[in-house]
């Protein structure tokens, strides 16, 4: 689904050239929940940009769904996928609904079907109650909800998610790992989430890359578990 062959990438920092990826070889696997872990500034979302395409590698090359991302196949490869980032990036001068189908202004289609779709992932995401709501009205779990219902309506293929729970509490951020699962089980959507929480990439990935100063240092496969809330008090008590 996603593959990474020899791909390396430089910034320029204070005017020195720095490698922030090098020579990264990857396969990630249509239907997989795939995690990147690692310390900060290790570069997790310098390869979630290169993989969506918001960055060119200097050197290597990126496959989407069997074909490579080039200036000629960038623009339709990338129609297929979806980021959800941490700060949920919604225009907070629209109301719900309007979030959820902003993406398709700029895409054909009818306005009553998209209108229905929007309002059927709206459900989906059990916001059902909330279509006509200002998004300063929501609490951050709904925020990243309505954001997770703007992604689908555009049926993408895969969907890239940068830390979607740093800004939210056990709770909200349960609730969207669990959203995230029956997303991946219900569409098969390919899924690759970057996260410094390992009970995150616990409860949700099939596989995990440890990513150590641009380099992948190691991918252990894990055991899907069954994602189920923890109150404070057997976070705090339970040896997990
Ligand atoms: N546009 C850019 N210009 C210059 N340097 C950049 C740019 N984007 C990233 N970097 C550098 O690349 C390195 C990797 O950054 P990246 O954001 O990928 O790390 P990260 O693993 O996502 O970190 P965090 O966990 O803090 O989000 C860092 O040293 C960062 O300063
Ligand atoms: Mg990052």
């Amino acid at each position: 689904m996603i593959r990474l062959e020899n791909v390396s990438k430089k910034f320029e920092i204070n005017g020195k050239e720095n490698t922030v990826i090098k020579d990264i070889n990857l396969s990630i696997y249509k239907r997989e929940i795939f995690g990147l872990v690692g310390e900060t500034g290790s570069g997790k979302s310098t390869i979630l940009r290169l993989m969506n395409g918001f960055i060119k590698p200097d050197d290597g090359n990126i496959y989407l769904m069997g074909e490579k991302l080039n200036r000629k196949t960038r623009h339709q490869l990338v129609k297929d996928t979806s980021m959800i980032f941490q700060g949920f990036n919604l225009l907070s001068n629209l109301n719900v609904i309007d979030n959820v189908l902003l993406p398709t202004k700029i895409r054909k289609g009818s306005k009553k079907e998209n209108i229905n779709r929007a309002k059927e992932l709206l459900s989906f995401v059990g916001l059902e109650d909330f279509h006509q709501s200002t998004i300063r009205t929501l609490s951050g779990g709904q925020k990243q909800r309505v954001a997770i219902a703007r992604t689908l309506i555009t049926n993408p293929k895969i969907i890239f998610c940068d830390e979607p729970t740093s800004a939210l509490d056990d709770k909200m951020s349960f609730e969207i790992l669990r959203l995230l699962k029956d997303i991946n089980e219900k569409f098969g959507t390919t899924i690759v989430i970057v996260s410094h929480d390992i009970s995150v990439i616990k409860a949700l990935c099939n596989r995990v890359a440890i990513i150590e100063n641009g380099r992948i240092e190691d991918i252990i496969s894990l055991k899907t578990k069954e994602i189920k809330p923890v109150s404070y008090k057997e976070a705090l008590l339970g040896d997990d």
